[in-house]
């Protein structure tokens, strides 16, 4: 049985690892192969978190309903940075500063995420709710793999509360 935050926790890893993989990319070709796995990551991880943990956050946290609408604010911040970076060539000085906001953006949110919203939902959610919600999350993966079926579209994030709560 996995843990739901557990399994968050090791995207997070995977995300901070293939940031820092860029830095080591010595032609576009690297750059591309480590960028569009890690941009599509990303985009399914912030789906995956709005369509089964922000859910239960909202309605249970202690302060689940700012911590779930600064969330989703963050992850339409990584949103708007990975689509900017399509619309330049990789490697160009444009594609760069687009992914580094990614960067800095995720870096910030991940930093949030796990200090106070994964905090907040283990103090309230079971350790049954953590198995279910993290055998969601892995079925999630499977039905939508390599973004199959999602928009990566930005939400509002108060009209995403208001519908959750
Ligand atoms: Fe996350
Ligand atoms: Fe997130």
């Amino acid at each position: 049985m996995d843990d739901i935050t557990a399994l968050i926790l090791d995207d997070h890893t995977a995300f901070r690892r293939g940031f820092a993989r860029l830095d080591d990319a010595r032609n576009e070709q690297e750059l591309l192969a480590i960028w569009e796995a890690l941009a599509l990551h990303l985009d399914i991880h912030a789906e995956a978190e709005e369509a089964i943990l922000y859910p239960h956050l909202v309605k249970h946290g202690d302060d689940g309903e700012d911590e779930t609408a600064d969330a989703i604010g963050d992850h339409n911040k990584i949103r708007d940075a990975i689509a900017e970076a399509k619309l330049h060539p990789v490697g160009s000085e444009r594609w760069w500063a687009a992914v580094g906001t990614a960067r800095r953006e995720n870096s910030e949110h991940l930093a949030e995420e796990e200090d106070e919203a994964l905090p907040d939902f283990r103090r309230h959610a079971s350790t049954e709710l953590r198995a279910e919600l993290g055998q969601r999350w892995l079925t999630f993966y499977g039905e939508h793999k390599n973004g199959r079926d999602l928009p990566f579209r930005d939400k509002d994030p108060q009209r995403y509360v208001a519908d959750h709560r």
